[in-house]
């Protein structure tokens, strides 16, 4: 072990304690100030260090483990999805970066990655919060041969692909709040964002963005969203594998991918309905026509929310933001 190696194996087998200098300078057999540059080259590889007077250093956090993408890669048995990965530290949305991907021919599957988007976007023109190397930010492009106007039933595929991996995974108590929002105890932990190109009322491409706050912790999350967002390790406790998430992920969403092309929507409709958290109970949608209030009480075959109002007039909405 280098020097730097063996500093950081004291503070972790010394969990939150501070440690002199002078300690370590002796364990170590070297000055302070040799101690003080390493732990300055440390901070500089994204280890967080508190140092208080008298008492020495602290380790506060090590910097997260950045994905092995040629792993995800060799365990999966898919036929194009995740199988090529283009993986980056930082980059302001990986949508646009796959858009840029498409325009030079980049071919179905392709994923986009980043450990951190300095400019992440969501629906409805939000912003995307894609701090480092505690989430999964990334971008599939898929060239689907359907008409326009089933674009939609691609979303909720894809929200029933990540909810049935994080259950089975996690065990949690995870839905899908209409369209494609995923839940944990009222928060929302991933999000979708479907950008297409079409021509002659088909599609051309589509980038199907996600967003899965992963290992984020409490203190992570900005204040305006702590009461709206959460993560997979605060509701569970456990800090997850992102690697073993993403390559279930690419085969679920295969799988489920090539029943759509093959049986049309019929079975993803079930698989979301089962999933629903918005399905029976009072809810209201904010669509481009206004508000509408009532109970949802299924999806139909095109992939529409079915919401009986107040009055009992049914309505079918394709597109809008529900609030429980
Ligand atoms: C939503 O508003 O719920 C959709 C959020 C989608 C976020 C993801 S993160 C990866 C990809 N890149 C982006 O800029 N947005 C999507």
């Amino acid at each position: 072990m280098n020097m730097n190696e063996q500093i950081i194996q004291i503070f972790l087998d010394h969990p939150n304690q501070y440690i002199s200098g002078e300690k370590l300078s002796e364990e170590l057999n070297c000055s302070r100030t040799a101690i003080w540059k390493h732990i300055q080259t440390l901070k500089k590889k994204g280890y967080m260090f508190e140092s208080t007077p008298r008492l020495g250093y602290r380790m506060l956090k090590t910097p997260p483990e950045p994905l092995d993408v040629s792993r995800i890669i060799s365990a999966l048995n898919t036929r194009c999805m995740g199988l090529k990965i283009k993986y980056l530290q930082e980059v302001d949305s990986t949508q646009t970066m796959a858009a840029e991907m498409v325009k030079k021919g980049e071919e179905e599957g392709t994923v986009i990655i980043a450990e951190q988007q300095t400019d992440g976007r969501g629906r409805l023109g939000r912003k995307w919060f894609s701090p480092p190397g505690t989430g999964i930010w990334m971008s599939m492009i898929l060239k689907p041969q359907i008409p326009l106007q089933f674009i939609h039933q691609l979303t909720l595929l894809i929200s029933v692909a990540i909810c049935r991996v994080i259950k089975r995974m996690l065990d949690v108590d995870v839905g899908i709040k209409w369209p494609n929002d995923l839940y944990i105890n009222g928060k929302k932990v991933c999000g979708i964002l479907l950008e297409s190109s079409a021509e002659d009322e088909r599609v051309k491409h589509v980038i199907a963005g996600v967003g899965i706050s992963v290992n984020l912790l409490q203190k992570d999350i900005p204040e305006d969203l702590k009461d709206k967002m959460t993560s997979l390790c605060i509701e569970t406790g456990i800090k997850c594998n992102r690697e073993e998430l993403l390559i279930s992920l690419f085969k679920e969403w295969e799988e489920l991918y090539m029943l759509y092309l093959s049986e049309g929507f019929a079975p993803i409709r079930i698989l979301w309905e089962a999933l629903s958290i918005c399905l029976h109970c009072p809810i209201q949608v904010h669509t481009h026509q206004g508000i509408v209030k009532g109970k949802a009480y299924g999806m139909d075959e095109m992939g529409a929310l079915m919401i009986r109002d107040e009055e009992g007039k049914e309505h079918k909405i394709y597109s809008g933001d529900v609030s429980l």
